[in-house]
């Protein structure tokens, strides 16, 4: 092609260009010539039918399908978006936006706009190797509606990067923008959808669920969201997901379709679960809530996805508020100015001209019967509002902004040039505006953050059918409750649970294989139940701890021990002090009377080694008091039976001293010579103690000395605080010592029993063994049978009378005659007894 030629070419394309407008300056709902064009498409009609037409060569004809009443209303927001931009001249001074608009009835005909869109003006798609240089007929294109749609017609414009701004799919597919570089949208992704219907569906607790689904990627994908979710989660349980049968087109349900919608009903009716999840084209559902008025269903939560939320045409069936509740997410509410009026306004200068001059061979670009339908539902259409609508508004002023970056326009012209859709897209990533109020931009997905509302559906005159009872923010993830529901049950909050929640501290016993289903059991006492931990065991309180039953924490337990303010404490506490003050002034008497013959017929010296131990003995008593520590564990265990023991021993070598002595000094002199030399009492005193120590070491040794917390079997909120609990062994090894010593010390006594009563203990010993004796026994007795801060109070009990015999049984009496009968307490009235029992002897 010569210069010249290519300058003829680029006068006569300019000329089209401005001649344009002129040429197409006729109404019609579908185009709109213009400067640059934007390609529309939208769902009027729908033939949800998932068979595509393959068995004939032409183009699915969409006005033979059923009415998407919606559709009309969207189409209508973009015109008047594209209208309203070129009225008001700031935007895009001195250019003219114009539209081609394409019905692609939900599903059938989308790939033919598609081509349209691409072709140039004269239809002609060439064959290139690189398209940057290429000018397809539309700049940019706006839907369509479905992400079915979405992904078939983006797949060929992604090829020429033609900018494509979805204002209602929702697929998370369409996140990837490796696959989709050119696809951008003004709703949230499905993934925020789902998110705020089980946020929704937390709220009101309802954990028990059905999901119905569409028999296409719409149903299938999002309930696979949703399952995902409450899988992860394991919050919400599902009790049963069916699939919709779809009907043919002809809108009448074969016999088959009839028979299964049948089996989901009753399945429906059958379960517990209240709540009821639809993801579903909104046609589909006209036959399915046919069915469900005439099963006169009831008390059920129906939630809609968005494809259906603010249907008007299944609103109408006003009957449907007999079944329960109606809840839908949907995009949030932008009221429109002048949209209202702008969707049912006639399209001036009577019905488009049905041939014009460079008319292309497309087809799909009539409704005849949506304005008139749009205006019978004009009522519910006004009273609820804009959302979708919005949308679409928003997308068109996306593209414009961005138009309005690349043709660098100021606020009095633009600079009029030919641009690469390629171009455009860049700038649409990176528009960021405020259009009625709202910070509208692009996030990384290509995704427009913008709000969702949860919508109760009303019915009743002059309000919002769609009214919005919460509001879902993307960025924060997060559902506000703006509203009340009126439920169908007044006044209350329907209830869709698998099993009641458990009660505090009660454990989860699943049933089946869903996590919300279980019965519940109560923790035993001693155990508690951390719900964030584990929900279907109990634990067990550590040892130090306790619990009551269904408890979800442990308490501390209570610690036993002898106090000084408890009765018998008191009791033992006189019972020692006045064994204290009375073997202090024994010691005293004693040591003032320390010559005379009754102080030496106690043993002398000798009696010196019993008093100390046990004035230390009574001194010693507080130790069983308080908690026991390892000093006090040590004192109880060794000392006392230490100080008895030395006791025992003084009073037994001295009862031998007494009965044997002058007998070994006669027949046994050399051993008498032995026994005076060597200090024999005290050796004998010395080698019993060291006996004795050794058994209690050897005690000590076998068994813990530290103090040790046991559970009162009795009372397990109380642990009793003691010393080794070998104890009972202890004791008795201890006292079988002392038994053989008391045995030794009672056989001199009774040997001696025709001694003058100055010498005669043999009474005393008796007492006083046979006292010892059997306080052992019962206390080993009541050891075994009892456990606890009685057993203290009894061990002390038994060891101070124990002493208190010894100190008063023995010492007493003597104290009392050297006191009150000092004229007994000479010598000379020593030897009168003596001479006496010699005579009787003799
Ligand atoms: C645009 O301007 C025309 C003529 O002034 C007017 O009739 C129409 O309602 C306006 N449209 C919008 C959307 O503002
Ligand atoms: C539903 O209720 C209507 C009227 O109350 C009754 O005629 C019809 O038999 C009921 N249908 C079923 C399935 O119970
Ligand atoms: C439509 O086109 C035909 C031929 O292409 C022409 O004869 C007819 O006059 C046109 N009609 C109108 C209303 O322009
Ligand atoms: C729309 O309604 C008007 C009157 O309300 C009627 O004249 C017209 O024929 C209707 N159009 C269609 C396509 O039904
Ligand atoms: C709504 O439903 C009623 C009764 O079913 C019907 O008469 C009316 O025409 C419907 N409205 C629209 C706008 O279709
Ligand atoms: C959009 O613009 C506003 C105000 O001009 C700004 O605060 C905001 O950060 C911008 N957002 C993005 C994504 O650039
Ligand atoms: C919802 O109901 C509660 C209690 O019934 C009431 O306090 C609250 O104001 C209501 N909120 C709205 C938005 O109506
Ligand atoms: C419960 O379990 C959580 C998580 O394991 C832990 O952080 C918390 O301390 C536990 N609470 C109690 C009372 O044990």
């Amino acid at each position: 092609m010569g210069t010249q030629a290519r300058t003829l070419c680029l006068l006569l394309f300019l000329l089209q260009i401005f001649t344009k407008p002129a040429e197409l300056a006729e109404n019609s709902d579908f185009h709109l010539a213009g400067n640059y064009l934007l390609g529309g498409l939208f769902s009027l009609h729908a033939n949800v039918k998932n068979v595509a037409h393959l068995d004939y060569l032409q183009v699915p004809k969409c006005n033979e399908f059923d009415m998407k009443v919606l559709g009309y209303n969207l189409m209508q927001a973009m015109r008047f978006a594209v209208e309203e931009i070129n009225n008001h001249s700031s935007l895009l001074p001195g250019v003219r936006l114009g539209y081609e608009i394409v019905d692609v009835c939900y599903l059938s005909n989308n790939v033919q706009p598609g081509l349209y869109f691409l072709a140039q003006n004269d239809d002609f798609l060439p064959i290139l190797k690189d398209y940057s240089q290429y000018v397809p007929q539309v700049v940019a294109v706006i839907g369509p509606d479905n992400s079915e749609s979405t992904i078939t017609v983006s797949n060929f414009l992604s090829l020429f990067l033609v900018p494509q701004v979805t204002y209602s799919a929702i697929s998370d597919k369409l996140r990837n923008k490796l696959r989709f570089p050119a696809m951008l949208r003004t709703v949230p992704s499905a993934t925020h959808h789902i998110e705020a219907m089980v946020q929704l569906m937390l709220h009101f607790r309802w954990n028990w669920i059905v999901v119905l689904v569409s028999n296409d990627d719409y149903g299938r994908e999002n309930s696979q969201l949703l399952s995902q979710r409450v899988i992860n989660t394991r919050d919400i349980c599902i009790a049963f997901q069916e699939v919709l049968p779809m009907p043919e087109a002809s809108q009448v349900l074969t016999p088959a379709e009839r028979q299964h919608l049948n089996t989901i009903l009753d399945k429906l009716w059958g379960t517990s679960a209240r709540v009821v999840v639809v993801f579903s084209p909104e046609l589909v559902l006209h036959n399915f809530f046919q069915e469900v008025l005439a099963r006169n269903f009831t008390g059920i939560v129906w939630i809609a996805s968005e494809s259906w939320a603010i249907d008007p045409v299944l609103h109408n069936f006003t009957e449907l508020r007999h079944t329960g509740t109606f809840l839908g997410i949907t995009i949030q509410q932008m009221s429109i100015p002048g949209f209202s009026d702008f969707r049912v306004r006639h399209a001036g200068g009577g019905p488009p001209t049905p041939n014009r001059t460079n008319l292309r061979a497309t087809c799909n670009q009539d409704c005849d019967a949506c304005l008139n339908a749009t205006e019978s539902f004009s009522n519910t259409l006004v009273l609820s509002g804009e959302r979708v609508v919005y949308s679409v508004y928003s997308a068109v002023y996306a593209v414009a902004h961005a138009l309005h970056r690349l043709l660098s326009c100021n606020a009095k012209s633009c600079l009029t040039k030919e641009i690469y859709p390629w171009q455009l897209l860049k700038e649409i990533w990176l528009v960021n505006f405020t259009l009625l109020g709202n910070q509208l931009f692009f996030d990384q997905q290509g995704d427009m953050p913008m709000n969702l509302d949860i919508i109760q559906w009303r019915w009743g005159q002059s309000q919002n059918p769609f009214q919005s009872i919460a509001s879902y923010s993307p960025t924060q993830k997060r559902l506000t409750y703006i509203n009340n529901v009126s439920w169908h049950t007044p006044n209350k909050i329907p209830v869709s649970m698998c099993s009641k929640s458990c009660q505090s501290g009660q454990i989860k016993k699943p049933v089946g294989l869903h996590p919300c289903c279980f019965e519940c059991f109560d923790c035993p006492p001693g155990t508690f139940l951390n719900r964030s931990a584990d929900e279907f065991n109990c634990q067990f309180c550590p040892s130090s701890m306790w619990s009551h039953k269904n408890a979800i924490t442990c308490f501390k337990r209570q610690l036993s021990f002898l106090q000084w303010y408890e009765a018998p404490t008191i009791v033992v506490a006189m019972l020692a002090a006045l064994g204290f003050f009375s073997t202090l002034s024994m010691l005293f008497i004693f040591w003032k009377h320390f010559q005379t013959p009754m102080v030496r017929s106690a043993g002398g010296p000798m009696c010196f080694l019993m008093l100390v131990p046990l004035l230390l003995a009574f001194g010693m008593v507080p130790v069983y008091v308080g908690p026991p520590t390892v000093f006090t564990c040590f004192c109880r265990q060794a000392l006392f039976t230490l100080c008895f023991s030395i006791c025992l021993s003084c009073i037994t070598v001295r009862s031998f001293q007494i009965v044997c002595v002058f007998k070994m000094a006669s027949r046994l002199p050399r051993a008498y010579g032995f026994w005076m030399r060597y200090h024999g009492p005290y050796v004998f005193v010395a080698f019993s103690t060291a006996i004795k120590a050794m058994l209690v070491v050897a005690n000590m040794l076998t068994s813990t000395i530290n103090p040790m917390g046991r559970i009162d079997p009795e009372d397990p909120n109380i642990i009793i605080l003691s010393c080794h609990p070998n104890y009972r062994n202890g004791l008795l090894l201890n006292t079988s010592m002392d038994m053989l010593l008391s045995v030794v010390g009672f056989s001199f006594a009774y040997m001696g029993k025709e001694l003058p009563t100055n010498y005669n203990e043999a009474k005393f010993i008796t007492l006083s063994m046979t006292f010892s004796f059997t306080s052992s026994i019962s206390l080993c007795t009541f050891m075994s049978v009892h456990d606890g801060v009685l057993v203290t109070i009894m061990d002390l009990l038994v060891t101070v009378l124990n002493f208190l015999s010894v100190s008063l049984g023995y010492f007493g009496p003597k104290c009392y005659m050297i006191l009150f009968y000092p004229e007994r307490n000479t010598p000379a009235y020593f030897n009168s007894m003596i001479q006496g029992y010699t005579m009787r002897k003799s």
